[in-house]
């Protein structure tokens, strides 16, 4: 028998319980309180797992209650939200995403998890992996954007950075990809609202990134708060067991989102904790994060004869394998005995420092506003979020600590040692109070250049954060008008960092603002890699990995939508369109400007004749005409016209980059398998249908940049 049956033959229904729940830790480091219970509960194996639990101190002592004090001693998984970094933190998912580069996403993985790991934790609550299309919804945050290609890459990208060659290294951590499934779809954009989708939009946008994390290997999955179609998530057997078990041949451990077992009897599918925890159970989810719905609600669920051991069992097996996987039962103190030696934290905060820079994404630079001279004498730095390092964090602080972050006015002082740099914050983030803004506005008088600071503050986006009005918070508003006035008369020009955790609606800014930044929120590194872009030691290379609409009602705004019977046509009033505000968005999906200027020309396809086995090469030449050098990403967009199914507009299947000189041009190649063109057909299961499709490669999804070739797909 091996070690895990050897253990399950020993268990008491007590201790398999204890195994399959997971309960919080406070982030006491004296005497840790494991809510609403004690120490002792691991110590008699009613508790088998924990999160939120934060030093290798306080973790190995939890550690030490498991596997020296408990009956079968069996060690604690402990898991965090890692979500953009542990201690040094990083861009927030959505402003990593704006880089493309699926290296450069599994790198800051590896060293979040190194991090982590060197905390005692083997388990991170992350990658988030819901494509979100609406950016009322605060979770927008939290994943890679609009796009499915993209989640996918970030899903392959996170779970291996994470993860590691092998779950069982000192420096590895479980991945967890939630939340499992169609919660970016949530009604109206309202946090944990009902999803309510077509079978063919959960099959084509919101299940394939959570398949490629399948594909490579994700120790564990989130099932989402929300329902789908009236099935809540946390109970969906046909997605769960079927579709990810059966189908997918997952068999990691489902581990349910914070409390959510017992939400099932709010969703009015369970009348008691009993019939909660049954069926949970019966779709898979082998942990309960939260509701003490298992240990409280499964031994009357057997009673009742809706749970069988064997259905218990095979979760606690699944369990205590991935305890054995992460090493956990050979040495259980493998992670967090040896403090990181200075030279990775260094390393470290280096990397977070480009990428922080690379996620900043130029949404506008009139008349080369941007980069500002190094040789500034007055520099007036204005705004409620010029000077907040706390909010530069962003979403998920997990073990960050608000010391070590940078705020804007910081980081371009230390960059600009000999400027004088002038700050009033003008108006606090929220609020009406108006009073301060003649003062800062008065700071802009004398100095030779304003950077103006606004948006949202960190806690507006994130968990539990939708927004009706995703907008600068109004007082914000008036500072900006008021800033935009004076150095109108003053003939100065006003740089604009806009911080958001989603793109924002924002016209009347966007028309203002001489150059405008999405700062989104950038960790650690925020003002030291602002300072690096506004003065132009690094070229901005960001793209939006969302469409920012020019109006709340044009949301959900995304570019991949179905062309329709009546597409829009201006000479045609009964086409699609709104009558007070363009159907484009105000920046579309990819767009990003650079200190450089490209052109494209040349784009080939090669074959032009493909079997689904091929792969399709297409080449395009891309110039920097401008005068820095700079880093430029082309993208890859298919259009199908004529399929027996409607095809988006434009589908992204690749993505390629190139850093050109002034002057310079390369030829950039980008590779697609022609299998990525299948999609599910009428009913529903995958083709790959012969005929034409548009290959289209540019900078961003405006279709006027695009260079067009077609393609010819061939029968089987
Ligand atoms: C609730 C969130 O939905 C989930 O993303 C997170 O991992 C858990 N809380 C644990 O903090």
């Amino acid at each position: 028998m091996n070690r895990i049956e050897k253990l399950l033959a020993q268990m008491t229904l007590a201790e398999k319980l204890g195994q399959l729940t997971m309960t919080a830790a406070g982030h006491a480091v004296t005497g840790p309180v494991i809510a609403g219970d004690s120490t002792e509960a691991i110590k008699t194996g009613a508790i088998g797992n924990l999160l939120n639990l934060v030093g290798a101190g306080p973790v190995r002592e939890m550690q030490r209650l498991a596997v020296e004090e408990s009956r079968l001693k069996i060690p604690l998984l402990i898991g965090l939200d890692i979500i953009h970094g542990h201690r040094t933190l990083i861009p927030i998912p959505l402003a990593e995403a704006a880089l493309f580069d699926p290296q450069t996403w599994e790198m800051t993985a590896r060293e979040a998890a190194k991090e982590g790991a060197a905390d005692g934790l083997a388990m991170t609550f992350s990658p988030m992996l819901d494509v979100s299309r609406d950016i009322r919804w605060g979770r927008t945050a939290e994943g890679s954007g609009e796009d499915t290609w993209v989640s996918v890459q970030m899903a392959r990208a996170k779970v291996r950075g994470y993860e590691g060659s092998d779950l069982a290294s000192p420096d590895a951590l479980a991945a967890c990809a939630k939340h499992f499934c169609a919660y970016g779809a949530v009604l109206a954009g309202r946090e944990y609202a009902s999803a309510d989708i077509s079978e063919r939009t959960l099959l084509e946008v919101h299940l394939p990134p959570f398949d490629a994390a399948v594909a490579v290997g994700v120790a564990t999955i989130m099932p989402a708060f929300t329902d789908l179609a009236g099935i809540p998530m946390t109970a969906n057997k046909k997605l769960l067991r079927h579709h990810l078990r059966e189908q997918l041949g997952f068999d990691g451990v489902l581990v349910s989102d914070y409390n959510a077992i017992a939400e099932l009897m709010h969703h009015g599918i369970a009348a008691d904790l009993p019939e909660a925890a049954a069926l949970a159970l019966e779709a898979s989810v082998d942990i309960d994060m939260m509701a003490d719905a298992y240990r409280r609600g499964l031994p009357v669920a057997l009673e009742r004869g809706l749970v069988t051991m064997e259905q218990i069992d095979e979760s606690v097996r699944r369990v205590l394998r991935l305890k054995e996987r992460l090493g956990l039962f050979d040495d259980p103190y493998r992670r967090g005995s040896r403090p990181e030696s200075q030279a990775a934290l260094t390393h470290r905060r280096k990397l977070a420092r480009s990428v922080a820079a690379r996620a900043i994404v130029m949404l506008k630079n009139d008349r080369q506003t941007l980069p500002l001279p190094g040789t500034l004498r007055r520099m007036c730095v204005i705004g409620p979020l010029a000077d907040a390092a706390t909010e530069m964090g962003g979403c998920w602080g997990a073990a960050g600590r608000p010391e070590d972050r940078v705020s804007v006015v910081a980081g371009l002082r230390q960059a600009l040692p000999g400027t004088e740099i002038v700050h009033a914050p003008g108006v606090r983030f929220s609020g009406e109070d108006e009073s301060g803004i003649a003062a800062a506005v008065d700071l802009c008088d004398g100095a030779d250049a304003i950077v103006l600071c606004i948006g949202e503050m960190a806690s507006m986006s994130g968990e539990a954060a939708s927004r009706a009005f995703p907008e600068v918070p109004a007082t914000q508003r008036v500072l900006a008008e008021a800033v935009f006035e004076r150095a109108r008369a003053k003939g100065l020009r006003v740089v604009v960092v806009l911080f958001s955790g989603r793109p924002l609606v924002i016209p009347w800014l966007a028309e203002q603002a001489d150059a405008l930044l999405a700062a989104w929120f950038l960790g650690n590194e925020a003002g030291n890699a602002i300072a690096d872009v506004v003065l132009g030691h690094t070229s901005p290379s960001g793209r939006t990995p969302m469409s920012w609409p020019r109006a709340i009602g044009q949301i959900p705004l995304f570019y991949a939508e179905r062309p329709g019977g009546r597409p829009y046509n201006p000479k045609d009033h009964f086409t699609s369109k709104y009558m007070d505000v363009p159907n484009e968005p105000l920046y579309p999906f990819g767009h990003g400007l650079t200190y450089g200027h490209f052109t494209f020309a040349n784009l080939t396809v090669t074959p032009d004749r493909v079997a689904e086995k091929d792969t399709i090469e297409a080449r395009v030449e891309v110039t920097n005409q401008g005068a820095h050098a700079a880093e430029e990403t082309v993208f890859l967009f298919t259009h199908d016209k004529i399929a027996t199914v409607t095809r988006p507009v434009l589908e992204l299947k690749g993505v390629g980059k190139v850093t050109l000189r002034p002057g310079e041009t390369q030829t950039v190649r980008i590779a697609v398998p022609a299998s990525e063109l299948r999609f599910p057909g009428r009913d529903l299961t995958p083709v790959f249908e012969p005929g034409e499709v548009e290959i289209l490669v540019g900078p961003g999804a405006d279709r006027s940049q695009l260079l067009v070739q077609t393609l010819v797909l061939l029968a089987a």
